[in-house]
């Protein structure tokens, strides 16, 4: 009896690292390829990436100046201490430790739609990199804040992994590509009656860049583009004319989507209506 109850006991145990181990995969797939936390959070020098996550990058915007956090496991100032709820409060609804409203650069309005597996996939992801211990400053508003920047979010379900469009919609969103490709209005909220229709300026030690029209137009967007011309452009930064795109586009991170993936994007993107 003794015995036949160790071993199911033994199973469980395995059961358990193996499903973590399924866990943390996941999570360090969506984190070096589509989602791209690091494409903000991990600081970029003249000689290349800096400690992963370790924060700094600056974001000087009209309503406030942010520095992107350091998101380390560092339990001083990093996010170590901080339980799951409170970093997937941060990343689904944009609030801080202290129930602060964290600058909207961290795409809460994208990030709100992360499943509840992903996001764990993602935690069990960032509480497992190498502790940094670098200071960044704190977020300065010069612009009133609303109460929130979305509902709040108790529970997303797992989206049907199967179905190209649905699942391209979703990788879409936790890639927040339309937070870059949709124009902004006055205010500076996005334009979501002209989804993908571009022309968002970026400028930076590049120069300056300019977000191209994505949405399915034949002439405007890449409604004529092929399959290979949408992936080349998104996995190598090269344009259909041969032309190599500028950051803050992630294209290193986006390299390492699966084809299944980049399949089921494709298949969202050619859907999205055509916008000038
Ligand atoms: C477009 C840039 C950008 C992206 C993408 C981004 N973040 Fe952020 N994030 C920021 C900035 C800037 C701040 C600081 C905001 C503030 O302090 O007001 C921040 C703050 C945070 C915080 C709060 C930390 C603290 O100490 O208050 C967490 C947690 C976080 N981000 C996690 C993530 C994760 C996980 C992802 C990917 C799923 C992500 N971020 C993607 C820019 C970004
Ligand atoms: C942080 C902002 C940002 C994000 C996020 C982003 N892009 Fe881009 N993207 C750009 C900019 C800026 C360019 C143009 C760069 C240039 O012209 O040098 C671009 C270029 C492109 C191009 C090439 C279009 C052309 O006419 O050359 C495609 C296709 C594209 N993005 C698709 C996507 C998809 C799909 C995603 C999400 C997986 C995404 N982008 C995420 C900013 C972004």
């Amino acid at each position: 009896m003794r015995t036949v109850l160790l071993a199911v006991a033994g199973l469980a145990a395995t059961g358990g690292s193996v499903q973590a181990d399924e866990l943390l995969d996941r999570g360090a797939y969506l984190m070096n390829t589509i989602v791209a936390c690091g494409n903000c959070h991990t600081p970029m020098g003249p000689e290349g990436p800096g400690p992963e996550l370790a924060g700094g990058l600056p974001f000087e915007l009209p309503g406030f100046t942010s520095y992107a956090a350091n998101i380390t496991p560092d339990p001083e100032i990093g996010i170590g201490d901080w339980s799951d709820e409170e970093i997937g409060r941060a990343i689904r609804e944009g609030i801080g430790r202290d129930g602060e409203l964290l600058a909207p650069v961290m795409p809460a309005e994208f990030y709100q739609h992360l499943s509840d597996r992903d996001l764990a996939a993602i935690i069990a992801y960032l509480r497992q990199v190498e502790p940094v211990v670098s200071a960044v400053p704190e977020t300065k508003f010069k612009m009133e804040l609303p109460p929130a920047w979305v509902e709040p979010v108790a529970s997303v379900p797992e989206p049907d992994h199967d179905d190209p469009v649905a699942y391209g919609a979703y990788l879409a969103e936790i890639g927040h590509c339309m937070e870059c490709h949709t124009p902004r209005d006055d205010q500076g909220h996005l334009d979501f009656d002209r989804l993908g229709a571009g022309g968002q300026v970026f400028p930076g030690p590049w120069g300056e860049s300019a977000s191209p029209n994505i949405t399915s137009h034949p002439k405007l967007g890449i409604g004529e583009w092929s399959d290979a011309e949408i992936k080349r452009a998104i996995t190598q930064g090269i344009s259909r004319n041969g032309q190599k795109l500028q950051p803050p586009m992630g294209y290193a991170y986006y390299a390492g989507i699966s084809d299944k993936d980049m399949d089921a994007l494709i298949a969202w993107l050619r859907r999205v209506p055509p916008a000038e």
